[in-house]
């Protein structure tokens, strides 16, 4: 495994590779879901050399988010990824990101349609974070391919959009998200939780499964969303959002058509967490 520690060095790496390269890139604190996105792209590209990156994107924080509380374990990590079969990590610094300063840059990426609603919307500085880092990694990297989990999917459609609409030459490839045996999502952020904020997680997904159910039974929207939030609430989660969208624009959808790509979309704090999840209709 070559860890890359600047700019320099990846740049050096780079130069060496054939063709596909195939990226993750990562913020740390490894799970399976990430460890699964290397899998996703060997299926599409066996031969892929992989490299992921591990940073922690101050500018995709906001002021009183947890960057500064934000899990890590850099030695558990690249064992992790050498034992997947990647071959390069790029841990690159502030400076490499940021060259100018994180704060005095004056070219933003900005995608109002997909990222102002849902985690958004609670969120008003992230997804330009997002969009900016992965944009520069991918100046960075040169990747052929990239894979994003579908946990983070309205993060797939910003970057797909941006992918498409800026015309990177790459390849997004999606993985599906992994969940613990009782259906929570993967998260870095589950380490968060309390041993008993940890008992009652599983149910946001549970509640999803039942809300679908309900949905393709006809239950009306307004009804099944409600009373699922309300559920969810009772049973201490703060429910942020609970709510259909068209999958490909996140636009807001009022009944169920299995002919069109719909997905249920929920956040929610519990205790101090945050814990989002998706799944599709
Ligand atoms: O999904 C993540 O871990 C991050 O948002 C990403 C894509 C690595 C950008 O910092």
């Amino acid at each position: 495994m070559e860890i890359l520690r600047s700019k320099e060095a990846l740049r050096h790496w780079r130069k060496n590779q054939g063709y596909p390269v195939g990226f993750v890139p990562t913020m740390g604190y490894l799970h399976d879901g990430h460890l699964a996105l290397a899998d996703a792209i060997r299926t599409v590209a066996p031969s892929a050399v992989l490299i992921a990156s591990i940073y922690v994107n101050p500018t995709q924080f906001g002021a009183n988010e947890d960057l500064d509380a934000y899990p890590s374990d850099f030695e558990g990590d690249v064992a992790k990824l050498a034992q997947r079969g990647v071959t390069a990590v790029f841990v690159p610094s502030d400076t490499d990101m940021y060259p100018t300063g994180k704060d005095k840059e004056t070219v933003a990426i900005v995608n109002e349609t997909l990222t102002s609603q849902l985690c958004g919307a609670s969120r008003p500085v992230h997804f330009g974070g997002v969009q900016k880092v992965v944009a520069k990694l991918f100046n960075l990297v040169q990747p052929d391919l990239a894979a994003f989990g579908e946990k983070d999917f309205q993060q797939i459609r910003a970057i797909e959009t941006m992918v498409e609409e800026l015309c990177f030459p790459v390849q997004i490839v999606r993985g599906a998200t992994v969940r613990e045996s009782d259906g929570l999502a993967m998260s870095s952020r589950n380490a968060y939780l309390t041993e008993s904020e940890r008992q009652v997680a599983p149910l946001l997904q549970q509640t999803m499964q039942a809300t679908r159910t309900a949905l393709q039974a006809g239950t009306s929207f307004e009804q099944a969303l409600q009373a699922s939030q309300d559920q969810l609430n009772d049973a201490g989660f703060k429910v942020d959002y609970f709510e259909c969208r068209e999958a490909r624009t996140l636009q807001p959808i009022t009944e169920y058509n299995p002919n069109i790509e719909q997905r249920l979309f929920a956040a929610a704090k519990l205790g101090a967490t945050r814990l989002i999840d998706n799944i599709a209709l």
